[in-house]
């Protein structure tokens, strides 16, 4: 049976499954990298780990594997990330990441300056700090050697697919996320490359997310001791999650609860989107979707449980939360990198509000994982204003291994919470990706209706949901009292 490799190029780590046509994951590898914070704010990683995990990796994966059954590789990368090649292909700079924060100048000149309308126009999307263009424009006022030398500009999967197959190419997907792209047209936007003062021979040649671009380069194709390999571009990771769990109907709706939370509502057409707070992109099904995203969630409960608590066992702490849901008084903003949506605030910081002398560490775990549910209510109820009908969701990314965490989401927002059988969205969809691109599957509806299969699923209750919208009321009010003290911290 042919074999197929997808790629997760995640900001903790990179994750790599080998998967058989029938979509049997037959190994799972992954390599940590480390983030590096220069300045409060910042984060940047280095293009070089991320190849030399992959590799490492890839060797890993395929040792035991038949080779020769290897047909098809592909991505789901961290979107947004900034990285910049000079005219040797040489990286000028570390990446800057999708959760830096820098930019708040840039920004703000933008949306205010240039004006949401007119980004709307060009792009469908407003700025955002983490988006691509927004640090472009900070290269170019802070770094203008660095600028004077950028001669290809690339998403960080898209670096990945470059070393691979020498092939300098992007998806829709991903391109979305870099506000240089015009979304509902599917081409670079001549504007906002004017605006950022880059030529947009610099920018990759967009594909579809399940294009082949090439096949992998002889020389690491040998040394991995593989044949002739088809390379897919792939997708932007929250894209490739989709995919892998199978979201491709108008109303169709996936959370990740990984690094970043997001909430992403799959579109047949594109739609004209006035609330600029969720973003409006390209599918990797060759559709669009909507797009909103929290930049701490699981990150949150890997601070708390394993910097503050110190304990690291997250089963532990998670016992007995059960008999707590929807009884909880303690209150936790999960705002720790700033915010995105609804927010678009660098400033914004957690907090923990609410705690008296007898507040237990339960009470405050389970606010942790509280605060992520509430903050992803924000972007449902954002999309539902915006006329999305939500009757459920999928889930993946590594929050969506704690049962409490199911339940409180679906008590949250009140729909049923899907856990798809295979829970490894961006490395799973980037492998359906592959097959598309190889013939496998004649597109990726076929493909994902026959592979993206259902493992359980988490309903709501009255009363619970009940008690939550009472609770969301009084989180919702926090952020805009709390908004004038995160600038002075
Ligand atoms: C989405 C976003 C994050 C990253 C995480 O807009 O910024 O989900 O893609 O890898």
């Amino acid at each position: 049976m042919n074999k197929y490799i997808g790629i997760d190029l995640g900001t903790s780590s990179v994750k790599i499954l080998l998967v058989d046509s029938e979509g049997k994951i037959l190994k799972t590898v992954s390599r940590e990298y480390p983030v590096y914070y220069p300045q409060g704010g910042w984060s940047e990683q280095n293009p070089s780990d991320w190849y030399n995990a992959t590799i490492d990796g890839l060797y890993e994966l395929i040792c035991d594997a038949d080779k020769k059954s290897i047909k098809g590789i592909s991505f789901g990368g961290q979107m947004h990330g900034l990285v910049i090649l000079d005219e040797n292909d040489e990286v000028i700079r570390p990446a800057i990441l999708w959760n830096d924060g820098r930019t708040s100048k840039e920004t703000s000149y933008l949306n205010e300056v240039i004006g949401t309308d007119k980004l709307m126009e060009y792009t469908a999307n407003i700025a955002f700090a983490g988006f691509t263009a927004p640090k472009i424009l900070w290269i170019k006022e802070n770094e203008p050697d660095n600028f004077a030398r950028i001669k290809k500009i690339m998403l960080p999967k898209d670096y990945l697919a470059y070393k691979l197959s020498g092939v300098f190419a992007t998806d829709y997907s991903d391109a979305s996320g870099m506000l240089l792209l015009d979304v509902k047209n599917r081409c670079w936007s001549e504007k906002m490359c004017e605006i950022c003062s880059i030529k947009t021979d610099t920018l990759p040649t967009l594909f579809e997310s399940y294009d082949k671009i090439g096949t992998l380069l002889p020389n690491i194709a040998d040394k991995l001791g593989l044949g002739e390999v088809v390379v897919a571009i792939g997708a932007g990771d929250n894209a490739g999650a989709a995919i892998g769990t199978g979201i491709s109907s108008s109303g169709d709706c996936n959370i990740s609860l990984g690094t970043s939370g997001t909430v992403f509502i799959s579109q047949d057409t594109f739609v004209e989107n006035k609330c600029g707070a969720l973003h409006n992109f390209c599918h990797a099904n060759g559709k669009y979707h909507l797009m909103g995203c929290i930049l701490s969630a699981a990150s949150c409960n890997k601070w708390w449980v394993e910097e503050i608590l110190g304990s690291g066992d997250f089963r532990a702490e998670e016992d007995g939360l059960d008999m707590l849901i929807g009884k909880n008084n303690v209150y936790f903003l999960p705002y720790l990198m700033g915010e995105r949506t609804p927010h678009n605030d660098v400033d914004a910081k957690g907090a923990f509000i609410g705690m008296r002398p007898s507040t237990t560490r339960k009470e405050m775990t389970l606010s942790v994982l509280e605060g992520v549910a509430y903050a992803l209510r924000d972007s449902v109820e954002l999309a539902k204003a915006s006329g999305c009908k939500i009757e459920s969701t999928k889930i993946c990314g590594g929050g969506a291994k704690s049962e409490v965490w199911r339940k409180i989401l679906a008590n949250v927002l009140g729909i049923p919470v899907v856990r798809p059988l295979i829970e490894e969205g961006p490395s799973y969809g980037g492998a359906i990706l592959a097959m598309v691109a190889s013939g496998e599957y004649a597109n990726v509806n076929e493909a994902t209706s026959k592979l993206a299969k259902v493992k359980d699923i988490t309903y709501p209750t009255k009363e619970i949901t009940d008690a939550y919208n009472e609770k969301y009321k009084i989180f919702k009010a926090l952020y805009p009292a709390l908004k004038d003290a995160y600038k002075k911290i």
